[in-house]
């Protein structure tokens, strides 16, 4: 790749943090546990609990420095106790919605940010049954947002609990930012780092599309497009989902319908990534002599692998209940 522009933005990224918390019980999932807890300070992951394990583990060695071996028998005891209460959670939404078996999933995405700059703080709790949404909290007004007719009861009950509500809202906006201030200011030259990807171009045959693919870089917010000419291309360009890495860093890819591009014009295009706080972009011109395939036989055994070897990354990031539930939230295709 090489340096092509420099942009404006670079100092002022990042001062939104955010600390969120993703439960995803489930029946009937094979190869999977039934309740699976992971949270996150900004892209870091820093707890996992699964039903299998039943131990709440630190997933950064930061957090290991600023918490000691009560506060982890604290957060197993709490999730242990949660997952009690998810199989019921779990089995009431069956009964909602007249369903005797099969796969099921309730999902809870919960947690606040703060913004470094202003000290301005939010929070957010919402559950989700089957990949849709089905009760979101609204803090401002105190009251639960019914997104299915089948949660209505549970507003009506959830709503009155004058408690339950108080108690909500001293966490959001006292406990959670405390909590997500601690944890910033421990991680925060691991959370602050950048790191650029790899990036590949693939084809799986001679007519596909060309895949331009990047993977290992950190922090997720990074974009990646099509352009020819130096102007992005929007016609034939299909962008995959943002993934995580197993090991923290993110990858996505976007693909390039060729069959249109004759084959002079081809040193026009370029596959062209931005990180956010890196003031340069990663580009990759479209060259038929940089393609790694399966097809190409020349190639041989090395690049066969880099290919399975991508393969192998998007089933890794498949197994993680975060992106269960940006997969089922929509948007994204
Ligand atoms: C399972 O729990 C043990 C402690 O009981 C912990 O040391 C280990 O890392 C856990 N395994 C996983 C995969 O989280
Ligand atoms: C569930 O069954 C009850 C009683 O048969 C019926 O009144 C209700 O509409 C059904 N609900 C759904 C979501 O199908
Ligand atoms: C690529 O574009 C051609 C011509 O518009 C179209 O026929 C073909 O279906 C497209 N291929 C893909 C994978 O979208």
């Amino acid at each position: 790749w090489q340096v092509l522009s420099k942009k404006p933005w670079v100092s002022t990224w990042l001062l939104l943090h955010t600390l969120r918390y993703f439960y995803t019980a489930s029946s009937d999932v094979p190869n999977f546990p039934e309740f699976v807890v992971v949270g996150y300070v900004d892209d870091v992951q820093i707890i996992h609990y699964d039903s299998n394990n039943r131990t709440a583990v630190p997933k950064q060695d930061w957090m290991k420095d600023i918490t000691d071996q009560p506060y982890w028998e604290r957060q197993t005891g709490k999730l242990m106790g949660s997952q009690q209460m998810f199989k019921v959670n779990l089995e009431t939404a069956k009964q909602r919605f007249n369903q005797t078996g099969g796969v099921h999933i309730v999902q809870v995405m919960y947690g606040c940010e703060w913004d470094d700059e202003t000290g301005d703080v939010d929070g957010y709790n919402q559950y989700g049954y089957d990949g849709e949404d089905f009760i979101v909290l609204n803090l401002k007004s105190e009251t639960w947002i019914a997104a299915k007719q089948q949660a209505f009861i549970t507003k009506l009950s959830w709503d009155s609990n004058k408690a339950m509500m108080s108690h909500i809202k001293h966490y959001y906006t006292q406990i959670c930012p405390e909590w997500l201030k601690k944890y910033v200011n421990a991680g925060r030259s691991s959370l602050m780092r950048t790191d650029l990807p790899s990036i590949k171009l693939l084809q799986r045959t001679p007519s596909s599309p060309v895949t331009c693919h990047a993977t290992g870089f950190y922090p997720r917010n990074a974009v990646m497009f099509w352009r020819k000419d130096q102007e992005e291309v929007f016609e034939g360009v299909d962008h995959g989902e943002m993934l995580p890495n197993h090991d923290g860093s993110f990858q996505m890819s976007v693909d390039l319908n060729i069959s249109l591009i004759r084959a002079e014009d081809w040193s026009r295009y370029d596959c062209v990534f931005q990180l956010k706080g890196v003031e340069e972009d990663l580009t990759v011109t479209l060259d038929k002599s940089v393609i790694l395939s399966n097809w190409r036989k020349s190639d041989g055994g090395v690049v066969a692998g880099a290919v399975v070897g991508g393969l192998l990354l998007l089933l890794l990031g498949a197994v993680s209940g975060f992106f269960l539930w940006r997969k089922r939230s929509g948007g994204n295709k």
